[in-house]
């Protein structure tokens, strides 16, 4: 019998209260100086620097979420047979909060994170987050440290790093009745140093990073655990980044490490592999499949063979590809390199470069919202 079939007890049932969390504002009474934030804001880098707060909340079985605040940034306890060092009961998100030229700061459709964030917390049987809770942290926290939100120019936004883990200190093999939910934020350039180059990905035959079943749909940090030995075998062969092949039947190109994929044609079809629960419902992904047609292209959600792929770009089928993601947004895809050869694309990524633009208008609101994606906060 296949693990799905069964009936999972859900963490939701047991989560009966229903009173909206506020994440009230305890301040940070040693905040970083003016000067402090604008060394930091004039070369970010990525994920490396922290603002003044972390939004956190805590869930017990007993009593639901409670707890929550906005408060100053700073270390967890945890205790040394806290569940989620052993068991990896660990799941997160990624967003972005964009400051437009008017100086005002906006986030792209974080609800689409926090029911993501809802579907990877049932995977892992980690307890329900409500939207709308997890928009108020999200908000109490960019409001809070509004002035770590870099300027709109070179790339520069607030990323935003939702999580949530057994916090429970006990050793055996079961849901923690324990959990913490945080909100961390880094200021952040662009997240490959060096601007939009095409990448190099390694096709990875040795190592899978989901199986059918397994957690591949699920934001949980095992998978990025699990791919880490596949990128490192991407690195000596000279990429980047690595994609993945579906596991058993390796049948079907499935996504990179941290990134969608998508495949341009000659006749202008935007072709991605369809989710089929062993890869990640990418928000950057459903807003591209979303705005193609404004370009001229044909979205299609698909299944593609590593033989279509690989064939495809040799004989001129597929002119362009890409990667996408909320850090990276998108990237071009100058070569596929497998144990089998290299497959380059042909150079110029006029379509590539136009979806780019088209997410990136959006977001720092160089073009009217006509989808209602952003939600402005300050
Ligand atoms: C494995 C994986 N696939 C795809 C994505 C892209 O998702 P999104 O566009 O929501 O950032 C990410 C990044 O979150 C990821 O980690």
């Amino acid at each position: 019998m296949r693990p799905n079939s069964w009936t999972i007890p859900s963490q939701k049932k047991r989560y009966h209260s229903r009173m909206a969390l506020r994440f009230n504002l305890t301040a940070n009474p040693t905040p970083r100086t003016e000067a402090e934030v604008a060394e930091v804001l004039a070369d970010p880098g990525f994920g490396v620097r922290f603002t003044d707060h972390m939004a956190v909340a805590t869930w017990t079985k007993s009593g639901g979420w409670s707890d929550d605040q906005v408060r100053p940034y700073g270390p967890f306890q945890i205790d040394p047979a806290g569940a989620v060092l052993h068991y990896a009961q660990e799941v997160f998100e990624g967003l972005k909060a964009y400051r437009h030229a008017d100086g005002s700061i906006h986030l792209f459709r974080p609800e689409a994170n926090a029911r993501r964030l809802q579907t990877s917390a049932a995977r892992m049987m980690l307890p329900e987050l409500a939207v709308e809770d997890f928009i108020t942290a999200v908000e109490t926290l960019v409001r809070a440290d509004q002035r770590w939100v870099p300027d709109f120019e070179g790339e520069k936004s607030l990323y935003l790093r939702p999580f949530m883990f057994a916090d429970e200190v006990f050793l055996g093999v079961r849901a923690a009745e324990r959990v913490t939910f945080a909100v961390i934020a880094s200021p952040s350039g662009p997240y490959f140093a060096g601007g939009v180059k095409p990448v190099d990905i390694w096709v990875t035959d040795s190592y899978a990073r989901a199986g059918v079943g397994g957690t591949g749909a699920a934001k949980c940090g095992g998978n990025y655990a699990a791919s880490l030995i596949a990128q490192y075998e991407g690195y000596e062969h000279g990429c980047s980044q690595v994609l993945f092949i579906e596991a058993a039947d390796k049948d079907r190109v499935e996504e990179l490490g941290g990134m969608n994929v998508f495949l341009v044609t000659a006749e202008g079809k935007l072709v991605t592999p369809a989710l089929t629960g062993t890869i990640l419902d990418g928000i950057t992904r459903s807003s591209i499949l979303t705005v193609a047609a404004d370009l001229g292209l044909a979205p299609e959600e698909r299944q593609v063979s590593p033989d279509e792929l690989f064939g495809g770009i040799a004989d001129g089928r597929f002119v362009e590809a890409f990667s996408c993601g909320t850090a990276a947004v998108v990237t071009p895809i100058g070569a596929f390199r497998s144990t089998a050869g290299e497959w380059k694309l042909p150079s110029g990524s006029e379509h590539t470069l136009a979806i780019r633009d088209a997410i990136l208008d959006i977001q720092y609101g160089r073009v009217p919202d006509t989808r209602g994606w952003m939600r402005r906060v300050v």
